[in-house]
């Protein structure tokens, strides 16, 4: 989607225009035939809500758009103009339209509002059709471009740095939207250096044969029944002060979870392609953070793995050696996202002594059974980390919910043979692989985990998204960072 910005318009002006409206003020210089129909059509200008109309003009005939934004006094104000955006391209996206003036001279939006407009527009915009070859002329996207007419002062600026935000936000839904014949350990590692490349972040990457050396018994283990290489990516965005511990996070990227041994029902297995919805969120953040210049000190490690069921994967009942020198008993080699993730943060508390650390990870099917699709789950040691990640949460719309840590949950993971094993009873199954990861977090560190099970990956358009990859999580550690880190 190509963004212009003009004061005024001109000849090149797109036929098609577009208004965003609030709810119960109908503005009063627009056409005749657009208010009696809009009133005809009961558009009140909720949020989210889209009337057109066509209009006889002198240059000919023009279509004009009005999108809800709701009232704008209501709270969530940024996120109901980004939904007033997200409706305009989802409904002329396919349209034949290739063009759409959107008209900002009333002056009722300032830079913020329309950035955020632009913003809704962008992302959902974003489709992936690499794989179909057969799409109809009328499936196909024509809409490309967006004049902004009459933008405030400070809006390009402002859409320079939600520009670098939507970038984020398209490479974490590309990463999980691939299947797992194309993005594996090493090609999420390949494309990643392709999608850094000049933006000035520090790439570096870990094979097997360091993993092993370093003892991560926990995290090869998983990857033992693959055939491709599991992978340690690092990507560091070290734009703060040189003396400022630096912020880590830390994603889960199993490339593909058929289970392993403990092998999944057939039924519904292909989602487990997006299982590496962690390693995507903390990529995208990265790319968005390296984008927009922060003056921050950040670092995310994406654990890379595929779990797969072989002659030489890891049987129920093995017991691995972990970098932190635990022993784990593998119950159930379907939980391995726990031990992917135990051996990175080990590695990254050690490598990087981090301020404070947070994991993301599609990691139990029992946080969807808790939370639905609507917020992902929050665990922490430290209540000023919780509630950081909480407000984030809010500011960016990824959602998230906190969720109880104790001793009672912990000893529920005791094995009878080694210090731990790597699945609890069936209650409480997202709260007890929280305590699974807290063993590995060293005194001291304030330490988070987010299981986005539920968030990766939606069966119908919300939003700012179609159907398919969200993005999630890729904005929420944007907005971590730009509230918390930077400044
Ligand atoms: N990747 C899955 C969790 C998952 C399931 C995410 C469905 C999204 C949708 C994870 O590796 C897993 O298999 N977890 C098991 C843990 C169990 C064996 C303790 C689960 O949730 O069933
Ligand atoms: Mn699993
Ligand atoms: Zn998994």
């Amino acid at each position: 989607m190509q963004i212009h910005f003009t004061a005024a318009p001109d000849a090149n002006t797109p036929r098609l225009a577009a208004r965003v409206i609030n709810q119960d003020m109908l503005p009063d210089d627009l056409p005749t035939a657009i208010v009696e129909g809009a009133k005809a059509s009961r558009f009140a200008g909720k949020t989210g809500q889209v009337f057109e109309g066509f209009v006889d003009d002198t240059s000919g005939v023009l279509r004009l758009a009005l999108a809800g934004a709701g009232k704008p006094d209501d709270d969530g104000r940024a996120a109901a103009l980004e939904r007033a955006g997200a409706a305009l391209t989802a409904k002329y996206l396919t349209s034949g339209e290739e063009a759409l003036a959107l008209d900002c001279r009333s002056g009722d939006l300032d830079a913020a509002g329309v950035t955020s407009v632009l913003l809704g527009m962008r992302l959902r915009s974003w489709r992936w059709d690499t794989y179909r070859t057969k799409l109809k002329d009328e499936q196909k996207p024509t809409l490309s471009s967006i004049t902004v007419i009459g933008a405030p002062e400070g809006t390009e600026a402002a859409w320079e740095d939600a520009a670098a935000v939507a970038t984020g936000v398209e490479l974490t839904r590309e990463l999980v939207a691939e299947p797992a014949n194309v993005i594996y350990p090493e090609s999420f590692v390949a494309r990643c250096k392709e999608r850094f490349a000049g933006t000035g972040a520090e790439i570096s990457v870990l094979g097997e044969e360091e993993m092993a050396a370093l003892g991560m018994g926990a995290l090869l283990g998983v990857s033992q029944g693959s055939v491709r290489e599991g992978q340690l990516l690092v990507i560091k965005w070290m734009g703060g002060a040189a003396n400022e511990k630096p912020t880590v996070f830390v994603g889960k990227g199993v490339t593909f979870d058929t289970g392993g041994i403990s092998i999944k029902p057939a039924g519904g297995m292909e989602d487990m392609k997006w299982d590496m919805g962690g390693a995507g969120a903390v990529a995208g953040a990265m790319l968005s953070v390296a984008g927009r210049k922060a003056k921050a000190n950040v670092i995310g490690v994406c654990g890379l793995v595929e779990n797969m069921p072989d002659g030489n994967a890891q049987r129920p009942g093995d017991v691995v050696t972990t970098m932190s020198g635990q022993t784990v008993e593998v119950i159930n080699t379907d939980a391995e996202g726990r031990l992917v993730l135990c051996d990175a943060l080990t590695w990254a508390q050690k490598e990087f002594a981090p301020k404070r650390i947070v994991d993301l990870a599609t990691l139990t099917g029992a946080m969807m059974i808790a939370l639905g699709m609507e917020h992902g789950g929050l665990f922490a040691n430290d209540d000023s980390l919780a509630d950081d990640l909480l407000a984030a949460g809010k500011s960016s719309g990824d959602k998230l919910w906190r969720f109880p840590l104790a001793p009672e949950y912990d000893k529920l993971i005791n094995s009878p043979i080694a210090d731990m094993k790597n699945v609890g009873p069936r209650w409480a199954g997202s709260i007890t692989a929280a305590q699974y990861l807290q063993r590995f977090i060293d005194d001291g560190v304030a330490w988070a985990h987010l299981d986005i099970a539920g968030m990766v990956w939606s069966d119908k358009p919300g939003a700012t998204w179609d159907k398919g990859a969200t993005g999630y999580g890729a904005r929420l550690i944007d907005n971590f960072v730009r509230e918390t880190c930077e400044g």
